[in-house]
């Protein structure tokens, strides 16, 4: 699993309690997610369709730097699952824990339509010349 995007926990997303709020936290693991799937499966117009139960393992305050991690599970005819993780940058102390997304790729008309794709793609694969370092 890739920890590719980091966040600073800033008093604007804290909730009463002083701790990191969920809502929060959710919207960015879902940008993070949309973003994954759009690159893997190489189309903008991808929704979210499904998360299965959210498991916050342990909470984040203000100052923590916080990383996200996606990878993909499975690869579907017009859908890809993806795992999600959330972890304290310098403790490693897992946050939340999310078993499965499934984002469904579109075609132009919003029906969904088949991507084709099988596997990962890692950034070597999608710039073969090396033009992204
Ligand atoms: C995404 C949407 C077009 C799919 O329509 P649908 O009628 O369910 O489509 P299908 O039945 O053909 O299923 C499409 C894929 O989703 C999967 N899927 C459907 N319902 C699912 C569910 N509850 N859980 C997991 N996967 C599901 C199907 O297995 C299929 O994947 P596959 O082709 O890889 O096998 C439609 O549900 C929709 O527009 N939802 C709203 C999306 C949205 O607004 N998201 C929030 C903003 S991004």
């Amino acid at each position: 699993m890739n920890f590719h995007t980091r966040k600073w926990v800033k008093p604007e997303d804290l909730n009463p309690n002083g701790t990191l709020f969920g809502g929060s936290l959710l919207r960015w693991i879902d940008e993070e997610a949309a973003i994954y799937a759009i690159v893997q499966l190489g189309n903008q117009r991808v929704v979210t369709k499904y998360m299965s139960e959210i498991n916050f393992v342990s909470a984040s305050r203000k100052g923590d730097i916080i990383e996200l991690g996606i990878t993909a599970t499975e690869f579907g005819r017009t859908s890809i699952t993806l795992r999600c993780e959330v972890r304290n940058k310098i403790t490693r102390k897992s946050i939340l824990t999310v078993d499965r997304m499934v984002f469904v790729n579109l075609g132009e008309d919003g029906l969904p339509a088949a991507h084709g794709r099988t596997h990962i793609k890692y950034v070597e694969d999608q710039f073969p010349d090396g033009s992204v370092e």
